[in-house]
C-alpha cells in the first residue's frame, strides 16, 4: 500500500514570522494523520527556524530546490547536505517553475534527482505538460519524455523512492484544475510506464502525486482516483484552514 502525501509547496512566499504563524497553527489543528505524510517547503530562509518546531510533529520538512554538489563555488545555491543538516526528508526537483523560468533542463533535473537519492533525500519530481502540448495531444508523450530524462539509467529500487508529481502547467495557479478522469488517466500512463522499465513492484510503490490548483473542493474526488496518491498543493497550501482541509481529505469516486 501507498502512504497518501499531502505536501505543501510554500514557493516564494512567506516571511520567516509568516512561516511559524502558519506551521504553528498547522501543528495546534492537525488530526491523526498517521495513515499519512504532511509535508510542508518553505523558502530556504525559513527551514532552520522551522525545523526544530517541527522535528518530533506528524509535520515534515521539505526544501523547493537544491544543487547536486556536496559544497563549492555555486553562488546563491543550497546544497543537499545543507538541506540534511536541517533535517529534511523532502526536496522538490524539476518544478515547471524552475524549468521555465529558470532554464533548468533535463540533464539539470536528473543530476537533482540523483543527488537527492545519494544523500538519503527524497526527490519529489514533477512532470508536465503546457496548455499548447495538451491542446496538441502531446501531453502524455512530454511527460513521459521528461520522465524518462530524468530518471535515466536509475536502478528499479532507486527508482522507487522518488515521489513523482504530476503538475499540468496550465493548471498551476490558475484556478483550472485537470478533471479527476483526466488526472487519473495520466498517472495511471505514468505507472505503466514505470511498470515497463523497472518492474510491477517498482511501479506499485511509486507515489504519484497531482498537482495544480489543488483545493478543499476538489481534494476528495482527487483522492478517491485509483492512480493519485496525494497533492501538492500550492496557493491552498499558504493558509492553514484550506491545506488543513486538504490534508484531511476523506476520498470519493464521484
Ligand atoms: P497551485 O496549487 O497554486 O496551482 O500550485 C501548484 C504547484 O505548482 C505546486 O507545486
Amino acid at each position: 500500500m501507498r502512504t497518501p502525501l499531502l505536501a505543501g509547496n510554500w514557493k516564494m512566499y512567506m516571511t520567516v514570522a509568516e512561516a511559524v504563524e502558519l506551521v504553528q497553527t498547522l501543528l495546534d489543528n492537525l488530526e491523526m494523520v498517521g495513515d499519512r505524510e504532511v509535508v510542508v517547503c518553505p523558502p530556504f530562509t525559513a527551514l532552520h527556524p522551522l525545523s526544530p518546531l517541527l522535528s518530533e510533529s506528524p509535520l515534515q520538512l521539505g526544501a523547493q530546490n537544491m544543487y547536486p554538489a556536496d559544497s563549492g563555488a555555486f553562488t546563491g545555491e543550497i546544497s543537499p547536505v545543507m538541506l540534511l543538516e536541517l533535517n529534511c526528508r523532502y526536496v522538490i526537483v524539476g518544478h515547471s517553475e524552475r524549468r521555465q523560468l529558470f532554464g533548468e533542463d533535463d540533464t539539470l533535473i536528473a543530476r537533482k534527482t540523483r543527488s537527492a537519492l545519494e544523500h538519503g533525500l527524497t526527490p519529489i519530481l514533477c512532470v508536465g505538460e503546457t496548455q499548447t502540448e495538451r491542446a496538441a495531444g502531446q501531453a502524455e508523450m512530454i511527460v513521459l519524455g521528461q520522465l524518462r530524462a530524468a530518471l535515466g539509467d536509475l536502478a528499479g529500487e532507486q527508482v522507487a523512492e522518488i515521489v513523482l508529481a504530476y503538475e499540468p502547467v496550465w493548471a498551476i495557479g490558475t484556478g483550472l484544475t485537470a478533471s479527476p478522469l483526466d488526472a487519473q488517466t495520466m498517472h495511471a500512463a505514468i505507472r505503466e510506464a514505470l511498470r515497463v522499465h523497472y518492474g510491477t513492484d517498482t511501479a506499485n510503490e511509486v507515489r504519484i502525486l497531482y498537482g495544480g490548483s489543488v483545493k478543499p473542493d476538489n481534494i476528495d474526488v482527487l483522492m478517491g482516483q485509483a492512480d493519485i496518491d496525494g497533492a501538492l498543493v500550492g496557493g491552498a497550501a499558504l493558509k492553514a484552514d484550506s491545506f488543513l482541509r486538504i490534508v484531511h481529505y476523506h476520498s470519493t469516486s464521484s
